[in-house]
């Protein structure tokens, strides 16, 4: 011990003699220190360098594969980066780059291959290509029912014209529509037919008809009868199942038109005014259909009567479809003799009084009952003559209110025409009401 001290006293005395090499010694030391300092933080460095290069690497990438299809001669490093890699990166680049770009999202196949499976507003709107369907009435009605609640539509609208047939059998003057139909542009129209489904009669349209693949599912309907209004307020649900579908008009296998598609179509889609006859008519055939079992819902002073025959716009076929407080009154009380097709309608638009304003209080749909009886005038063959039609067209010289102005149309359809019409409707229809 003694002797390690004196050693290094004596190295210590010896200072001056060794100093030249204590001097190299400790000169070694700081080198190696700071050597060893230098190495840790160029070790450091480089750590923080390698994970920061790698968290850049696929901005770098995706920023030189931006800089180079960027076509702009002005373009400079210092423009910020795309928003969303997503939409610069090509579709297959590899798994490592896509788990980077979207840290902590591990299903990034199905934005991969986005615009290929991606659908639109058009697809969730479209209607049913198939008119037959398997809804019962009272899922239809429901489905029927819904409404956007916001009105504005996002997207332009072209308003359909909803032709609806309520018929025995076929459409039987359907080559007559089939003209009036033709070449008419499908985005504007819509036709839809309830045909009794026991009638062995049932005309089946030809390929190229526009009824063919147009009937609807529908019930046993006998004239007068209750299940006339289930079978009108089935053809309504399903028209409006289409939602370009903004006028709905309803005819029978026995009515013609009376004027061109063009003519028609402005018509009902310009009018301010719904066309649905309702008014009120003492006697037996008016008032004397009236029940009071059906108060307090329904009125005697409420009850009213019109043309079953109706144009109406979307607003009053929603709200008649969706009618769950009248309709089952005239269920129980306005059965068989009570004609209710002739009073649900024209009472429930006399009822709920914001229809009532928008309606004309009259009907499209011309008929003669100048013989008087419960039936109107049939025409048959030989009662088709060019003078019919044309006082048909000019309503025998009377003018009609049509958007608060005098109009010479007052009817665009007229009925009673029997099958064997057909022939000279159609040789007469081509010049005399326009049909191309
Ligand atoms: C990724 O998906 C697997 C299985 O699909 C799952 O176990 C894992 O937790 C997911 N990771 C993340 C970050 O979502
Ligand atoms: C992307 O979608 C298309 C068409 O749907 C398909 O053919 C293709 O295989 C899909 N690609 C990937 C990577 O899933
Ligand atoms: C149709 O049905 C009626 C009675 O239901 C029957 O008398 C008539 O022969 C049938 N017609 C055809 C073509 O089957
Ligand atoms: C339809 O008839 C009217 C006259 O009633 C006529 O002015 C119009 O050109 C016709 N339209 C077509 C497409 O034939
Ligand atoms: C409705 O009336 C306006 C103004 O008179 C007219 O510009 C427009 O073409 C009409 N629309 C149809 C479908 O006839
Ligand atoms: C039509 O008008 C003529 C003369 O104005 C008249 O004699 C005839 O009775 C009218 N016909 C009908 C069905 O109103």
């Amino acid at each position: 011990m003694k002797n390690q001290y004196q050693k290094l006293q004596n190295l210590s005395t010896d200072q001056k003699n060794v100093s030249s090499k204590i001097s190299t010694q400790s000169n070694l030391l700081k080198l190696i220190v700071v050597l060893c300092i230098l190495f840790f933080m160029f070790g450091l460095f480089t750590g923080n360098i390698w994970s920061f290069y790698q968290k850049s690497f696929s901005f770098n990438l995706q920023f030189t594969q931006f800089a180079a299809t960027n076509s702009s001669p002005t373009a400079t490093p210092l423009q910020p980066p795309p928003s969303s890699p997503l939409e610069i990166l090509p579709p297959h680049h590899d798994q490592h780059n896509q788990v980077m770009l979207m840290p902590g999202n591990n299903n990034t196949a199905g934005a991969d291959n986005s615009t290929a499976s991606r659908i639109g507003l058009s697809e969730y709107i479209k209607p049913p290509q198939n008119l037959m369907h398997d809804m019962k009435d009272e899922e239809l009605l429901w489905r029927a029912s819904m409404v956007p609640k916001i009105e504005e539509f996002p997207y332009k609208v072209t308003p359909k014209v909803a032709f609806m047939f309520l018929t025995r059998g076929g459409v039987i003057l359907g080559p007559l529509w089939d003209k009036f139909f033709n070449g008419v542009d499908t985005n504007l129209y819509s036709v839809y037919v309830h045909s009794n489904p026991s009638n062995n009669e049932t005309i089946i349209p030809p390929e190229n008809s526009v009824f063919n693949g147009r009937t609807i599912p529908s019930k046993e309907v006998q004239w007068g009868s209750f299940n006339m209004i289930e079978a009108e307020r089935r053809l309504l649900a399903n028209a409006l199942l289409d939602l370009s579908n903004q006028r709905f008009i309803l005819l029978s296998e026995a009515c013609i038109p009376l004027y061109n598609f063009s003519t028609v179509y402005s018509y009902v889609v310009n009018s301010t005014k719904t066309f649905i006859e309702s008014y009120d008519l003492p006697g037996g055939v008016g008032r004397g259909r009236y029940s009071p079992r059906m108060r307090p819902q329904i009125s005697l002073h409420q009850w009213r009567k019109g043309s079953q025959w109706f144009e109406m716009d979307r607003e009053l076929a929603t709200e008649i479809v969706s009618d769950r407080t009248y309709f089952p009154l005239f269920g129980k009380f306005c059965k068989s003799s009570c004609y209710g097709d002739e009073h649900y309608i024209p009472t429930f638009l006399n009822i709920n009084k914001e229809f009532a304003y928008r309606n004309s209080y009259r009907t499209l749909t011309w008929v003669d009952w100048a013989k008087g009886g419960p039936h109107p005038t049939k025409f048959t063959r030989t009662d088709v003559t060019v003078e019919l039609l044309q006082r048909l067209r000019y309503n025998n010289g009377t003018q009609c209110e049509y958007n608060g102005e005098k109009t010479d149309i007052c009817h665009l359809f007229a009925r009673k025409f029997i099958p064997n019409t057909l022939d000279r409707l159609l040789r007469f229809a081509p010049k005399f009401m326009g049909f191309n």
